[in-house]
């Protein structure tokens, strides 16, 4: 018998620096006006020196677990997706439970980038469906500032630092997750890639003078793909859950660039006001901005008891993944 599972409890934080266009004007040769047409951004937060990703997730973490009123000690797993880990090894998410204090958590990093949120909820929701588990914490975490090229316009205005979580149990039956896709396609894996680093590029001094150590983005091949399998996986999981584009009360898409939402929006046919964007304040935080959207989406009131929720995410790897729940808070 699998059970009806849900969010419970959601939590976001983001750094307090925030990093405006016009800053980056002083930086790099770009401007204001380019930035906001090109992609809606306005302003991001960046991380200072001293935070490491974990840093984002534990503050993040605690609000979730407060909002849920779950003590660390009944979390069973804790999944962060993030590729910009504290390490390469060992796992922020054994980090973050040590910090939390979630002693009988299982823990692991999940790497889908900006859908790997989607992929954490997707992965949470089979373990507590089954019984295995009755507790799961999901945590989207990036520092992308400490992976940017600061010399390269076309990469470093887009993206920001920032930290989202929720907690996965048990719901109302009928309510919480209807509905899952998820999908990846390696062979656009170069498209949206940091090269150096790992064990087909170990770093030496030839990788760091590359700068293989940043982000490297084809940004119209990405956009194309962005806009074609956002509206794609939207239908697919709204059919999947039994439901007609209408039924839907909010959908939070990835935030990467207001262009990408805007046009998934108008192939998918989705009234406009039922779209959470808060990309303009933040910029692309990848694994985080699905979940620091449905924190604020949440708090803010657009969220209420019975609502069907679309959450659509796509980026590096390629990857992409969607899912419709009701929602069963009140
Ligand atoms: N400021 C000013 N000019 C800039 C700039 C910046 N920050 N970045 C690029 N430009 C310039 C380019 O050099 C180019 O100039 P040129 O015509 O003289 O060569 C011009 O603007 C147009 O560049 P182009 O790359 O064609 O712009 P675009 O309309 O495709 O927009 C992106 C670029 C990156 C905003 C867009 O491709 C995009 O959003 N892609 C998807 C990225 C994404 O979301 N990635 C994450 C997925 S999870």
């Amino acid at each position: 018998m699998l059970h009806s599972v849900g969010i419970v409890g959601t939590g976001s934080y983001t750094p307090e620096k925030v990093l405006t266009n016009a800053d980056l004007e002083k930086m790099v040769d770009t401007n204001d006006e380019w930035i906001v047409n090109r992609t809606g951004i306005r302003e991001r937060h960046i991380a200072d020196d001293k935070t490491p990703v974990s840093e984002l997730c534990y503050q993040a973490a605690v609000k979730a677990l407060e909002d849920a009123k779950v003590a660390a000690e009944e979390i069973e797993l804790v999944i962060v997706a993030t590729v910009t880990p504290d390490f390469a090894f060992p796992a922020t998410a054994a980090l973050v439970a040590d910090r939390l204090g979630a002693k009988n958590a299982a823990a692991f990093d999940l790497s889908a980038a900006c859908t790997g949120f989607i992929y954490g909820v997707t992965t949470a929701a089979q373990f507590v469906a089954t019984g295995v588990y009755r507790t799961v914490l999901v945590i989207g975490a990036e520092t992308l500032s400490k992976i940017l090229n600061w010399e390269d316009r076309s990469t470093c205005v887009l993206f920001g630092d920032g930290a989202g979580a929720a907690v996965i149990q048990p719901v109302e039956e009928g309510y919480g997750f209807k509905s899952y896709e998820l999908g990846a396609d390696g062979s656009g894996g170069h498209l949206l890639a940091m090269l150096g680093g790992g064990s087909r590029n170990p770093a030496t001094p030839e990788t760091l003078q590359k700068k293989m150590h940043t982000l490297s983005m084809a940004g119209s091949e990405v956009f194309k793909f962005a806009v074609r399998i956002m509206g794609e996986t939207a239908l697919n999981v709204i059919e999947k859950a039994g439901l007609q584009k209408n039924d839907i009360d909010l959908f939070i898409p990835h935030q990467a660039n207001s262009r990408i939402i805007d046009a998934s929006v108008r192939r998918l046919g989705i009234d406009s006001g039922k779209v959470f964007v808060n990309l303009d304040r933040y910029g692309n935080m990848s694994g985080a901005s699905i979940p620091v959207a449905l924190d604020e989406a949440a708090r803010g009131g657009r969220l209420k008891y019975g609502d069907n929720l679309l959450m659509v995410g796509f980026g590096a790897g390629l990857t992409w993944g969607g899912t419709v729940l009701k929602w069963s808070k009140r």
